[in-house]
């Protein structure tokens, strides 16, 4: 049976990717925010892959924007099986003694409380569904240490923790599990990461390498199609971080 899947972010990189793998034969509710152009691409890959495509725009990192984008998939559909809290980056690095708190504000409004608004919008739509999951976009950040990436790190185990609380909670409905990718080369970089700053990361990998979103979409189809994996985090990253 088809399935319905709202992927957060699906313009670029490891969402666009999961769109277009999750495609053939279901209908995937395509989100992006400024990259209309992009999205656009990505909803006829989808169509072009054997699944129908649904565009919705919203600025996540607001409580409305939030709510707008809910409130577009429900008007589309009675019922979601997928949920991928994928939106999300770094916006920009600081060092911890030049915090603000606007920016701070800023990093967990995208990355975690717009995780948590939408999950909990969508947990009426994703009971109708059929063996509904979540899955949440986390990051090695929050495992390793990553310097002027804290309040980042940080925002991402915000929504690691969440992952296990709502897992109990929401079980035996819903399962929830979360990916947390390393280094993965997409646009995501382009902002706070230098070509320099890539280059000397490959060399503390001891794969000598970085991942592309392929290694993440897949993970994140064996997350949706294993219904015994609940409340686990999976860590993709090369080995860049072991525990
Ligand atoms: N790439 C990595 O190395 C890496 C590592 C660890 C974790 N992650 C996590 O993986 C997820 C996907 O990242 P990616 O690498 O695929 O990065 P990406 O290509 O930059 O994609 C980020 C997505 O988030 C959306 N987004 C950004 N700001 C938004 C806002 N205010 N409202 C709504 N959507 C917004 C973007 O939409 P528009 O472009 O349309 O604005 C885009 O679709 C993120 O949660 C990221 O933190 C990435």
């Amino acid at each position: 049976m088809a399935k319905s899947i709202l992927i957060t972010g699906a313009s670029t990189g490891i969402g666009a990717e999961t769109a277009l793998q999750l495609a053939k034969g279901n209908e995937i509710f395509v989100h992006y925010f400024s990259s209309g152009k992009a999205a656009e691409k990505v909803a006829a890959g989808v169509e072009q892959n054997g699944g129908k495509s649904r565009l919705i725009q919203a600025d996540l990192s607001t409580e409305q924007g939030c709510r707008d984008l809910v409130g577009a998939v429900a008007g589309e559909t009675d019922k979601l099986d997928v949920l991928v809290n994928n939106a999300g980056g770094l916006i920009k690095r600081q060092g911890v003694r030049e915090y603000e708190w606007r920016l701070m504000e800023e990093i967990f409004a995208l990355n975690t409380y717009s995780a948590m608004l939408v999950t909990s919008l969508c947990v009426p739509l994703l009971e109708k569904g059929k063996d509904p999951c979540i899955i949440n976009l986390t990051s090695v950040a929050m495992r390793h240490g990553a310097p002027t990436a804290t309040i980042y790190g940080a925002s991402k185990a915000a929504l690691d923790s969440f992952t296990r609380g709502i897992a109990k909670e929401l079980a035996p409905a819903i399962r929830v599990n979360a990916v947390a990718p390393g280094v993965i080369v997409t646009p995501f970089h382009d902002k706070v990461s230098t070509p320099e700053q890539l280059e000397s990361w490959k060399e503390l990998n001891p794969l000598k390498k970085h991942g592309h979103a392929g290694h993440i979409a897949e993970t994140i189809r064996f997350l949706i199609e294993n219904d015994f994996i609940n409340g686990e985090t999976i860590d993709i990253n090369g080995g860049l971080f072991m525990r």
